[in-house]
């Protein structure tokens, strides 16, 4: 078990370096083994945090403040495969090892749980213009808000108090065709196109840039 892992984390490292840019191969992300862990809470603890403030170590964001109905949607779409089921994204496999065997009952605890966490104010880890970030962003606004208050009747999250480190790999994602291609993804297809208009890591960071600057 240990092996395979140990394997898999080094495929992971060769595989994501065509995929991301320099600086994000760059940063390792270690391999948790949950396999014996009961499914409680406390499992989510483990590369969530134990306050939802997020792992940046095994790639694990922060959960405090999510919308209650974007994370139920997420902890559907990981338990169903939509999303987490790329041969060789580690991270998003082991998140979607971890709720595979939740039942609806425990989904609805966990849902009610983490909307009671306070909310922490994350680092921000990302450099970038921010003229050209607010330029960018009216592309987003449409779905996620002037504000990137988010939008429930499109099914878009709040973007602001996000980890910028977190967001830039989900658009890395959806531009690659690693998330928001399944096609009981309703949400995801909605989402990966407008990823196009950012057109290299510098513009992505400069959009996250002008999230970062907006006010919760
Ligand atoms: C083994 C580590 C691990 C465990 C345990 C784990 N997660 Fe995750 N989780 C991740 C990683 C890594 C990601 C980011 C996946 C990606 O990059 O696409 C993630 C993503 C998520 C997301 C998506 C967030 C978003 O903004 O779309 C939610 C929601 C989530 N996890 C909730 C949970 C809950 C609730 C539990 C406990 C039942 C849990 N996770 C257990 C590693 C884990
Ligand atoms: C047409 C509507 C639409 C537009 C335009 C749009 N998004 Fe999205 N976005 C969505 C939806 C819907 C989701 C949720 C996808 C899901 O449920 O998996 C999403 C998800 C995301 C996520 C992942 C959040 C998470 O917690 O994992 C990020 C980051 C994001 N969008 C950033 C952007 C940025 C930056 C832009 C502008 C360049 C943008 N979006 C434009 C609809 C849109």
């Amino acid at each position: 078990m240990q092996k395979t892992r140990l394997l898999a984390a080094l495929t992971l490292a060769t595989s994501i370096a065509g995929l991301f840019s320099a600086s994000v191969a760059a940063q390792q992300y270690a391999v948790v083994d949950t396999t014996n862990q009961p499914l409680s809470n406390e499992v989510c603890a483990t590369c969530h945090g134990g306050a939802g403030q997020g792992n940046s170590v095994v790639g694990g964001p922060s959960l405090a403040g999510l919308e209650p109905w974007y994370l139920r949607k997420q902890l559907e779409n990981f338990r169903a495969g939509i999303r987490g089921s790329e041969k060789d994204y580690i991270p998003g496999n082991e998140m979607r090892a971890s709720v595979a065997r939740l039942s609806d009952a425990e989904i609805d605890d966990l849902v009610e749980t983490i909307a009671g966490w306070k909310v922490i104010e994350n680092d921000h880890t990302i450099e970038g213009d921010l003229g050209n970030g607010q330029a960018l962003y009216a592309n987003c606004a449409a779905c996620h808000g002037a504000d990137g208050e988010g939008n429930e009747a499109l099914g878009a999250p709040g973007l602001v108090g996000r980890n910028d480190w977190y967001m830039f790999r989900q658009i890395k994602l959806f531009k690659s065709g690693y998330r928001g291609v399944h096609p009981d993804d309703t949400a995801g297809r909605l989402m990966r196109p407008s990823t196009q208009s950012l057109k290299s890591d510098q513009d992505v960071n400069d959009v996250l840039v002008y999230i970062n600057s907006l006010d919760r």
